[in-house]
């Protein structure tokens, strides 16, 4: 199956699906009835495909797309292949008429479907990856695609003994970033770093584990990490960050080419992004971004997408009289860290323009934004979230870890009490200080 039909099968937001249904029915045998009670139905088959389970060598998964011009026997379809059948069934995404909602994640367990959804495994590399001909990388990258496919939430993430040249590539790079954090990096990042030096294990010879990583920030900020298989929709990866979960890549790139990576790695992640995520501020930044995907339009995620390109990855911020990086992109980069600056554009950071801008991904970055501050952008993002068409608002709820969706009068009511019991805890104290 190629890359291409894989994407059109998993990522069907990003694809002409206005008008289909796609289903996963896991935990069937070869001669299943699932396809055969779809079209029983009286409805359009339009793309079918098996392949065995990674979760189970006996059993077969089963990708059914189907017309859904009719919603109501698209209702009985979901329903008896959830009762008839014997396995599980997965809505992956619905789209009956250009008004309706996406589906999106309510619960922090809902993330667990994402896993089957990667728009790639982790071992597929393409042939120009300096890694691509080796056969003991390639088998590795499997183990740790594994991990993810395998993993789910509330479960300890995966120890990996890290091998000695994993650890060299990883030294290289930790050397090098770590001699420009104090000249090129934002304060918040340089604040962290000696934390997880002291906390995490973040050393020249050694690969922090993903686990300590995640409850050090569970701890700063309540942001988590879970390790990812391969490559999620823009869709599905920011829905992730509105329950203040990063998905995080747990392999190391290359021994080859320790200066370049392709891809997100863990010395991407670890260096460029965890930081970050350990400062309350911009911690509540990345999550407005993704409160704002929950349920958006398609238009709307490749928008959120490119302001989460140009903040998270590649932002940088004024700090005094300087501007400083803050995007993980640019802080595990040594070569782009230092190339910012001189010829590329540099611009004030504005959600309405720089959701417009076009970027490449495998090049330095030819433009930048550059924020006022975490909170000047967080401000941003959420005036221009504001614009984006959802019958509803979202919250999150710390307590439930889930999504409430704000559709009525009494939630809104509950909601004010809320902030209200908060506004009395936060005033108190301040008529104290004043
Ligand atoms: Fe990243």
């Amino acid at each position: 199956k190629s890359k291409k039909s894989a994407k059109k099968l998993q990522n069907p937001q990003e694809e002409n699906s206005n008008n289909s249904l796609k289903v996963l029915c896991r935990g069937l045998t070869k001669t299943s009835r699932a396809p055969l009670f779809v079209q029983d139905k009286g409805i359009n088959l339009m793309h079918i495909e098996s392949r065995p389970s990674r979760m189970n060598k006996d059993q077969y998964e089963f990708f059914i797309s189907v017309d859904s011009t009719c919603s109501q026997a698209l209702d009985e379809v979901i329903d008896g292949l959830r009762t008839q059948i014997s396995g599980h069934v997965h809505e992956l995404s619905r789209n009956k008429q250009k008004d309706t909602v996406p589906w999106f994640p309510n619960d922090i367990q809902d993330l667990d479907r994402f896993a089957n959804q990667i728009l790639s495994y982790g071992s597929e590399l393409d042939a120009d990856h300096p890694g691509f001909t080796d056969p003991v990388y390639r088998a590795r990258r499997k183990e740790f695609a594994d991990i993810a496919y395998n993993y789910r939430h509330g479960q300890t993430i995966p120890r990996v003994e890290y091998t000695e040249e994993e650890r060299a590539t990883w030294g290289i790079v930790f050397k090098e970033l770590k001699t420009l954090y104090p000249t090129h990096a934002c304060r918040e990042h340089n604040r962290v770093f000696p934390l997880l030096e002291k906390y995490c294990g973040y050393r020249q010879d050694n690969i922090p584990q993903l686990e300590d990583v995640s409850r050090f920030l569970q701890s700063c900020t309540g942001f988590r990490l879970r390790p990812v298989a391969g490559l999620l929709s823009s869709r599905d990866f920011l829905a992730g960050l509105a329950f203040r979960v990063f998905h995080s890549t747990q392999y190391i790139r290359h021994s080859s080419k320790p200066t370049y990576t392709p891809e997100p790695d863990i010395c991407h992640e670890l260096l460029g992004h965890v930081p970050l995520f350990a400062d309350p501020s911009f911690a509540q930044f990345s999550q407005e971004i993704g409160l704002a995907s929950l349920g958006a339009p398609d238009e709307y995620i490749e928008k959120l997408a490119t302001v989460y390109w140009f903040t998270v990855e590649f932002g940088l911020c004024k700090q005094g009289s300087e501007i400083k990086a803050y995007g993980a992109g640019l802080l595990s980069s040594f070569g782009e860290l230092q190339v910012r600056g001189n010829e590329p554009k540099v611009l004030p950071f504005d959600p309405d323009k720089t959701s417009l801008q076009k970027y490449p991904i495998t090049e330095y970055q030819p433009v930048y934004f550059v924020a006022e501050s975490f909170e000047d952008a967080k401000e941003k993002v959420r005036r221009f979230a504001a614009t984006i068409p959802r019958p509803f608002s979202v919250r999150y709820n710390p307590y439930t870890q889930s999504i409430e969706v704000l559709d009525n009068t009494q939630q809104l009511r509950n909601l004010a009490d809320s902030i209200n019991s908060k506004h009395k805890t936060i005033s108190s104290p301040l008529v104290d200080f004043v």
